[in-house]
């Protein structure tokens, strides 16, 4: 994940088809969203589209090998719980296969483990859980559910770096139609290098070729058209992940001088959990969880969509 450099959104926007193959459902979501979006505002309420996950970019057109990063997706689900809460409708565009909301609290759970079946022999027998195996099931079962039947929660897969492209920029146009009310919350660790079609072996690399050395290109950064054209009324943050402490707030407030949107979520790879700053043009507020925060299972999440959801609150009034 590189630093931010200043691109040109014309290029960054004109290249997007031509190098990135567009998918077959992307004309199909779009209408879901823009269908969704409208239904919401409508009812008055803000609409966040959340990214989630990591990105896969092939090594091959009939990919074998691909790269990918470390991102587990729990930064965006457990987001979209939390704004749920706040009364948000959600777009959850997340990595296949990545953290879900509301599963991913029973993630690292054999499911087989807490259910049993009474009695063992019959073929009509009964399963029940063990709730002390899948902790606050029933709560959990409870607000799943009303978020479903409530129509309040729209989820969009994808998986390759081409996918979340083009499903950004088609989230983004479905979503102009309600303005300020529209909240995009870039959590995605998005790849910054690919190998462009055009120079992708078709089949699998042979190792008896040797050692593997390859070439890749930038990708271009969608914040800036995203900002400067797709969604320019918009509500807008991204988040900026380091390894380094050192120099994670001097790189946050570059990449908002150089984007011009409204906030940047920073946050180190081994503390992201427990502490993140939010940065804006005039401000940087520290979230941080105590130890009794950790004991009672707050997650640093909730601070963070509690400070955004004032924030996006007082945008709205301005606009
Ligand atoms: O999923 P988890 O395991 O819970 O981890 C959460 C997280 C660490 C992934 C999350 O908190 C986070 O920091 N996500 C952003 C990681 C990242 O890609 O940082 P970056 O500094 O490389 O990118 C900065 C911003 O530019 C991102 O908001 C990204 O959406 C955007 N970007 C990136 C590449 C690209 N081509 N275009 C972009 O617009």
């Amino acid at each position: 994940m590189a630093d931010a450099k200043p691109q040109d959104s014309g290029a960054a926007e004109g290249n997007l088809a031509e190098e990135f193959a567009v998918p077959s459902q992307v004309e199909e979501v779009k209408s879901r969203m823009a269908e969704f979006a409208e239904r919401h505002g409508a009812a008055g309420r803000r609409v966040v589209l959340i990214t989630s996950g990591g990105t896969k970019v092939p090594l091959e057109s009939r990919t074998v090998r691909f790269l990918d990063n470390f991102s587990s997706g729990r930064r965006g689900a457990s987001s979209a719980e939390y704004f749920l809460d706040s009364g948000y409708a959600v777009i959850f565009l997340h990595r296949h296969r990545s953290l879900y909301p509301y599963t991913r609290l029973y993630s690292g759970i054999n499911l087989l483990d807490a259910l049993t079946v009474e009695p063992a022999e019959d073929r009509s027998a009964r399963v029940s859980v063990d709730q002390s195996a899948l902790p606050n099931i029933a709560a959990t079962l409870k607000r799943y559910q009303a978020v479903k039947s409530s129509g309040l929660l729209l989820p969009v897969e994808f998986s390759t770096l081409s996918e979340y492209l083009h499903l950004l920029k088609a989230a983004a146009q479905a979503l102009s139609s309600i303005g300020s009310k529209a909240m995009f919350y870039l959590a995605a660790a998005v790849s910054d290098f690919y190998i462009p079609a055009s120079e992708m072996p078709e089949h699998k690399i042979q190792s008896s070729n040797g050692p593997l050395q390859i070439s890749m290109k930038m990708v271009p950064k969608m914040l800036s058209p995203l900002v400067r054209d797709w969604a320019p009324g918009a509500f807008i943050i991204s988040f900026k992940l380091e390894t380094d402490s050192s120099i994670l707030l001097e790189r946050a407030r570059r990449a908002l001088d150089t984007y011009r949107h409204q906030a940047v979520v920073a946050n180190v790879l081994d503390t992201r959990r427990g502490y993140v700053v939010v940065v804006t043009c005039h401000a940087q507020h520290e979230l941080q969880l105590s130890d009794e925060d950790a004991l009672n299972n707050v997650e640093i999440e909730e601070r963070i969509v509690s400070n955004l959801e004032a924030a996006h609150r007082a945008f709205m009034l301005q606009g």
